[in-house]
């Protein structure tokens, strides 16, 4: 019997997927932040239908203490068997860098980058034993800018960066890595889990009249996206292929804006980018 660690399953892609791994006989450590105040409405009817394979565990991604009780939950209930850690946990900051503070910055980076980072490091040994896999949810936007995300973007450019460079390290321990890059999904994302900067509703901000309209554009955007349960079954998948691909695309939009960035120039791509937002944003001018 495999066993898979996810992170932030309270909503999303890791909520979908928990049931999805216990109804093909996977054992899952389903974690998330403030397990003990939600775990049991979240996950409660699951518990009760699958018992013993579902574990619910506390884990900040951005707390040293969380991750290494983690590891240390593994080794004393599961016997040290990890087959599959998938690194879900994400939000994004929203805004121009001048409208951020540097501590939203940095919180951005420690949930995306350092959380995965971190919590990759202490499940290596397990890992190593197991000759199991890691799969780290980047997205569509770790290959290409969306702007007025600048700061998600780089943190997903730093997942990219590193979990290419896991594929080359854990390579000689058949240990495998891949990348799921996921376009626009309907999950929390935008409509909960999205952080705006400080400064973008400020009316004096410099960016006013890129904010303003652009606020607009995400409310109908949280309206919208692809079903996320395809990310969901995707995750699964890739968890019990043989061979799993460093890079994986799901959603049309993801597949086209990487398309478009393997054939078009490079300045001729972000020109096009930038004609296209600006015309987008008139559409939601007062
Ligand atoms: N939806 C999309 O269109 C889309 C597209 C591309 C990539 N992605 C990526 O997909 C991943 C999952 O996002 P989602 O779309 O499923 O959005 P979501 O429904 O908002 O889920 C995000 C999850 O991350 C958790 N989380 C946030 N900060 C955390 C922390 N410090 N420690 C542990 N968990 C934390 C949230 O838990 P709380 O309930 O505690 O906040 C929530 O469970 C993210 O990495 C995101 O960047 C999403």
């Amino acid at each position: 019997m495999k066993t898979v660690l996810i992170t932030g399953t309270s909503t999303g892609f890791g909520n979908l997927a928990v049931p999805l791994y216990l109804e093909r006989g996977w054992t899952v450590v389903a974690t998330m932040r403030k397990v003990a105040e939600r775990g049991e409405q979240i996950f409660g009817k699951l518990k009760e239908r699958f018992g013993d394979r579902l574990h619910l565990l506390e884990l900040d991604v951005t707390v040293a203490e969380d991750r290494e009780n983690a590891a240390s939950y593994i080794e004393e209930k599961l016997e040290g068997r990890l087959d599959v850690l998938v690194n879900n946990a994400g939000y994004g900051l929203m805004g121009t860098l001048e409208d951020q503070t540097m501590e939203q910055l940095r919180l951005q980076f420690e949930v995306n980058f350092f959380g995965l980072a971190g919590l990759t490091r202490v499940l290596l040994p397990q890992l190593r034993r197991s000759r199991g896999r890691i799969l780290n949810i980047s997205s569509i936007g770790g290959l290409v800018t969306i702007p007025m995300f600048g700061s998600y973007n780089a943190t997903k450019f730093a997942v990219e960066g590193l979990t290419e460079g896991l594929y080359y390290e854990l390579k000689p321990f058949g240990i495998q890595v891949g990348l799921i890059e996921p376009g626009g999904f309907k999950t929390d994302f935008v409509s909960r889990s999205l952080v705006v900067a400080k400064g973008a509703e400020d009316p004096s901000s410099p960016y006013a009249n890129l904010n303003r309209p652009f606020l607009k554009l995400l409310k109908v955007r949280a309206e919208r996206g692809d079903d996320p349960v395809k990310v969901a079954r995707e995750i699964v998948r890739l968890s019990e292929i043989p061979h799993l691909p460093l890079r994986t695309l799901v959603g049309k939009d993801a597949r086209l804006f990487a398309f478009l960035r393997r054939i078009l120039p490079h300045d001729l791509r972000v020109g096009l980018t930038a004609w296209g937002f600006f015309k987008l944003l008139d559409r939601f001018r007062d």
